[in-house]
């Protein structure tokens, strides 16, 4: 889009929130705009002396490199939230949105309580307009809420224009999705002042994101359009789930089934991963938000479509931890499992919503022994996640049943099986000949990523389980 003359420069930028999303998105904003002030601001001044450290709170490759080109130049980091909401002309709210735990909605709902708190907070302490753009996913019409807010409590007379500019990156590849976006999207009202904002906003972008790339909506469809990428995202996976169960009843192979399908441009190849199932911080946030949407809008039919995609990616990492037991002889009691991986995608240290939590609460409640290694999650967030309220009750018999491990070798010593439950590359190219041998026989690998060569590994002497991937059937043979 070309920028219009009338619309107004941004010259200093806040971000509110210094999360994953934050974090790395403004970093990258202010390394491609040398020329715009950003500031990101967090309540958190743990998180906050971390990004103004040498070691990041966020790991996300390339990230450190962006930081040290900007920091101290156009970028900062501060606990001072007041001072950077006054000097900016544009504001991101980039807090988190978690599922409400309690209250209307409890377990599907988004708590919007952070993000109401920061526009209360914009809204006290602005004495010139501000463009307020929405970072965070959030529920359809959450923009007029915050108008209404903004109205009540600033300044009378004062401005402020708001957008949505929801964020696609995925993690682990933040640096290079914010650096080539696919789209970059902006919502906007559509009055003349609404169009003028979102200007400004894309003239930001357009320091490095090609204009066609760049593109405008209503508010409302911006914001669900959010909620609707990551919902038919994770549903490709949750679908190719589904093809995976019938591989290992069938013999067939979920990874043939998924190239022959991605090959139809209709399909395409993407997002066809069968795994143990998706993690991560937004697909179940946001289908389970869907889900209450499309249940407050009067539709149960398309409330209970979406919900569906969280039903079956249940029923992934159960049936796989189900497979593990039922392989091992039917118990793991007093068994060592090692857990290889345990943050929700490779080339991440975030743990929220993992597989791997699942599958370590369903092994420790075979009393099975735990030890797990990652290669970037910190032990004290293992401890914090197997610890967490509704995963276990009994915070002392976790460090009876689960040890963290320095290394993958180190984990599976003396182990029955092996579990993969991240594709971190390092898992490709273990030394599995000496994991073999150090562990106790006969040796199983159960892989949830279907990363490994099975027949290599077959011929080293393991019983090879790979998710979508059946016993060989033999065709019968005719007399
Ligand atoms: C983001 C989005 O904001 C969320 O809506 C989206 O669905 C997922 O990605 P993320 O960056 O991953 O969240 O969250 P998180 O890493 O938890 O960071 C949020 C930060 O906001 C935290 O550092 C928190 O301390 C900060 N925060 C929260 C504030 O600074 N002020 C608040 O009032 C609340
Ligand atoms: C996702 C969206 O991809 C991104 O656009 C949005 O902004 C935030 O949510 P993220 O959760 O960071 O990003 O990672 P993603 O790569 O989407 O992976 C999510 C989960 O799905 C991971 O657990 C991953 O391992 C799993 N996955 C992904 C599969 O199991 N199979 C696949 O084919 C792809």
């Amino acid at each position: 889009m070309v920028l219009d003359r009338t619309a107004p420069k941004v010259r200093a930028i806040c971000c509110i929130g210094a999360g994953y999303v934050g974090g790395p998105t403004c970093s990258v904003i202010a390394q491609r705009c040398p020329h715009i002030k950003v500031t990101i601001v967090d309540v958190n001044p743990v998180r906050i002396a971390a990004w103004n450290s040498d070691t990041l709170p966020v790991f996300e490759p390339g990230l450190d490199e962006v930081v040290k080109e900007c920091r101290g130049r156009n970028l900062f980091f501060s606990t001072d939230i007041d001072d950077a909401i006054r000097e900016a002309d544009l504001i991101f709210v980039s807090v988190n949105t978690p599922t409400k735990k309690s209250g209307v909605g409890a377990g599907y709902a988004a708590d919007l309580h952070y993000v109401e708190a920061s526009t209360r907070r914009i809204a006290s302490v602005s004495d010139a307009p501000k463009i307020i753009v929405e970072k965070s996913t959030v529920p359809c019409r959450t923009a007029s809420s915050m108008r209404v807010i903004l109205e009540a409590n600033s300044r009378p007379g004062l401005r402020f224009d708001i957008l949505s500019n929801p964020e696609f990156l995925a993690e682990g590849t933040a640096i290079r999705d914010l650096s080539a976006p696919d789209r970059v999207l902006i919502g906007s009202l559509s009055t003349p002042e609404g169009k003028a904002a979102a200007r400004a906003l894309a003239a930001v972008y357009e320091n490095w994101v090609p204009p066609e790339k760049i593109f405008t909506t209503g508010l409302w469809s911006s914001e669900l359009s959010k909620l609707a990428a990551n919902a038919l995202l994770a549903q490709r996976i949750s679908s190719i789930n589904a093809m995976a169960a019938i591989c290992e009843a069938t013999g067939a192979d979920v990874d043939e089934v998924a190239h022959a399908c991605g090959l139809d441009a209709r399909i395409g190849p993407k997002f066809l991963k069968a795994s143990v199932g998706f993690g991560g911080s937004c697909f179940q946030k946001d289908i389970l938000n869907l889900v209450y949407l499309s249940d407050s809008l009067g539709l149960p039919q398309v409330a209970a479509y979406w919900k569906q995609v969280i039903t079956m990616n249940e029923y992934s990492k159960a049936r796989f931890a189900q497979k593990v037991v039922q392989t091992l002889f039917s118990t793991i009691t007093n068994k060592k499992i090692a857990v290889l991986g345990f943050a929700f995608k490779k080339d991440t240290g975030d743990t929220r919503e993992t597989a791997a939590i699942s599958l370590c609460k369903d092994f420790r409640s075979e009393n099975a022994l735990v030890s797990i290694y990652d290669p970037k999650v910190p032990e004290a967030q293992i401890w914090l996640d197997l610890t967490e309220p509704g995963v276990v009750d009994d915070g002392q018999k976790v460090k009876q049943q689960v040890t963290i491990a320095a290394s993958a070798i180190e984990a599976c010593k003396d182990a029955e099986a092996v579990v993969i439950a991240t594709e971190w590359d390092e898992f490709r190219t273990l030394d599995w000949a000496t994991v073999y041998k150090s562990m106790k026989k006969p040796a199983f690998v159960f892989d949830g990523r279907s990363i490994v060569d099975a027949a290599a590994l077959r011929k080293i002497g393991f019983q090879v389980h790979s998710v979508g991937k059946g016993p060989e059937i033999q065709d019968p043979v005719w007399a």
